[in-house]
């Protein structure tokens, strides 16, 4: 148990060495991931349109990130993190679809949800997988619509996240390189960030090789 109430599951290491990364690559980014799951005036047109060119510019060389390793922390999550299998899971920021297959196999449906329409461009499609261009600021889905909301590597919207969760839901946070991911908040802080939104919850959080997870449970 960590100080701030959730549950801290033992790591499972990392089978090579973490890659080195300057601080310069992830500590700006991080920053901003922080702002924006705090302070609700963080995310404006202006971020909003920085946020997407840069990503726009990204995805050609985007499926170069992928491979085995990026996908098991998400694995993970859904499995020791106790993520029910079967309903709707909105996956955040999906970008090219490198997380998406091991969503695809543990939900009924999954709606992968990215700014950049280049990224979308980019990924494959496949049954049961609904590619949408939208700002997860603004979901275009109804009060209680998912069953399962999934950042991996993406920005947390608190409030609109508790608006499409239902009762009982969860919100997976992953960051694939962990705390030297760009888009990377600290177990204790995806909580702090959510609670005022979700209200009542129980967390879960854990390593897995060079990445790190969070499974918040609403109440
Ligand atoms: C770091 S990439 C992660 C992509 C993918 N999840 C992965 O791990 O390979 C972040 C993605 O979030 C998208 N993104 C950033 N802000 C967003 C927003 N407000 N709404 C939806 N998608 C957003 C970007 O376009 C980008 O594709």
């Amino acid at each position: 148990m960590t100080t701030s109430g959730l549950v801290a599951l033992p790591p499972l290491p990392a089978t090579s060495p973490r890659p080195e990364r300057a601080p310069d690559a992830y500590l700006p980014m991080q920053q901003v991931t922080e702002q924006i799951a705090f302070l609700p005036d963080a995310w404006g047109a202006e971020r909003r349109q920085k946020v997407q060119e840069l990503f726009e510019n990204l995805a050609a060389e985007w499926h170069t990130r992928g491979g085995p390793d990026r996908v098991a922390p998400t694995v993970d999550a859904l499995e020791r993190g106790g993520v029910p299998t079967g309903g709707v899971a909105l996956e955040i920021g999906s970008g090219t679809g490198l997380q998406t297959p091991p969503l695809a196999e543990h939900f009924d449906y999954v709606v992968s949800v990215d700014l950049a329409a280049a990224m979308l461009c980019l990924a494959e499609r496949r049954a049961g997988v609904g590619l949408v261009r939208a700002d997860a600021s603004q979901l275009p889905v109804g009060p209680g619509g998912a069953d399962v909301v999934v950042c991996v590597n993406a920005f947390l919207f608190p409030d609109e996240y508790a608006r499409v969760l239902r009762p009982g839901g969860r919100v997976v946070f992953v960051s694939t390189s962990g705390d030297e991911t760009p888009i990377y908040l600290p177990p204790e802080k995806v909580v702090a960030a959510l609670a005022p939104a979700l209200g009542r919850l129980s967390a879960v959080t854990s390593q897995c090789g060079h990445g790190s997870w969070t499974v918040v449970a609403r109440a």
